[in-house]
């Protein structure tokens, strides 16, 4: 790479990882933001070495000491669900119809701009199926993050009840990754590499040794990331099939978060005020990190690089309806969340409320809200 698009892409990255004024913070995510952005290890070769450092966690009393966690390790033993036999995959997808479109054309942010307008309806369709492959392979990327990280969090909890519990999440997790790479490969027959800024934030959770980092940051971040951009596309889609695997994927994910928020409720509760702080200044900056830095850059590569510059395309993306839709219904779960496991405190709010986040704190946090409500209110 360059170094004039080394510096367009780091520069941006440093501004908001330094947002929070945490040093530590910044030092924690400048490992991953370099070999994510720079070195583009999730590009570079059809496979990566990660390196993890985490300890695994063994307890020979075998204690089931924790009511909710064995609550929610039944009910999740009791909602399995099997992608070849719950799922339809008879239905024939066209990635390119009209009559069951993958996405509403006014949800593209590309509709304004004159070279879309006056492109043919095939290019058209093309489009729409580029930027909702491009939205899927993100979702398959993540969910193989979530598959490792759940693995990670299983071995490290001190809980057995957590860790029967996560053991359900591993299964979840493969199940998703199973269904977004079926669909995109034998439905969409397209599908894109992962998306620099997503690369950062699994690295980072990854090569973490403290397991509830691991734990904030999937379980929190990345499961409200997910699960507001699944609610998104799941609202939105005509296409039946997609329709329904994002209704079955949300549901189990609707227990990833609860599982979540109540470890880390009261895990956190137990650390000192500095070790809060950092958690505190690290859920911001990935927050920041979220809410801009997810712009669709690998579709932008193959459509649209040659006719406008990279700023002008971010312009675009940040005040498209697209954008707008997936903040809120993003932001709704995970700052709710945040303030239930105690990381929105006085400190921290003006950030939050320069960002115009502040004005979700008064949702219904996990465990209140059950997976019917995430998949019928948006
Ligand atoms: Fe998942
Ligand atoms: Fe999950």
């Amino acid at each position: 790479m360059a170094l004039t698009d080394t510096f367009a892409h780091v520069v941006p990255l440093v501004k908001d990882a330094t947002a929070s004024g945490n040093l530590k913070v910044f030092q924690s995510l400048l490992g991953p933001a370099w070999r994510g952005m720079v070195q583009q290890r999730g590009k570079a070769a059809p496979t990566t070495q990660m390196p993890v450092h985490h300890q695994a966690h063994f307890d020979w009393n075998y204690l089931r000491n924790r009511p909710q966690l064995a609550r929610l390790f039944d009910a999740a033993k009791a909602a399995q669900w099997h992608p070849q036999e719950d799922l339809d995959w008879k239905t024939s997808v066209d990635p390119l119809s009209d009559e069951a479109p993958l996405l509403p054309w006014d949800f593209l942010p590309v509709t304004q701009l004159s070279q879309f307008k006056s492109a043919t309806p095939r290019q058209k369709a093309e489009e729409r199926r580029g930027i909702t492959s491009w939205l899927l392979s993100q979702f398959l990327h993540g969910e193989q993050g979530a598959l490792f990280a759940a693995c990670q969090v299983t071995e490290a909890v001190p809980w057995l009840d957590g860790k029967l519990y996560g053991s359900t999440q591993v299964v979840d997790e493969g199940r998703h990754v199973e269904v977004f790479h079926a669909y995109l490969t034998q439905k969409l027959e397209k599908k894109y590499e992962i998306n620099d800024n997503l690369y950062v934030v699994i690295d980072a959770l990854m090569s973490d040794s403290r397991w509830d980092m691991k734990f904030l940051g999937m379980q929190i971040m990345i499961e409200g990331l997910a699960l507001g951009a699944f609610g998104m596309i799941q609202q939105k889609t005509r296409e039946p099939l997609l329709k329904q695997l994002l209704t079955y994927v949300i549901t189990d994910e609707a227990r990833h978060v609860h599982y979540g928020v109540l470890a880390l409720q009261e895990f956190l509760a137990e650390l000192s005020e500095k070790e809060r702080k950092e958690r505190e200044d690290w859920a911001f900056e990935v927050s920041l990190f979220l809410k801009n830095r997810f712009l669709a850059h690998e579709f932008y590569d193959e459509y649209y690089g040659h006719l406008m510059s990279r700023g002008q395309w971010d312009k675009l993306v940040l005040d498209s309806e697209m954008m707008r839709l997936f903040r809120r219904t993003m932001f709704k779960r995970v700052i709710p969340n945040l303030k239930r496991i105690g990381l929105l405190s006085d400190r921290i709010r003006p950030k939050y409320e320069a960002l115009g986040l502040l004005e979700y704190e008064h949702g219904r946090a996990a465990p209140e809200l059950t997976a019917e409500d995430l998949v019928n209110d948006r």
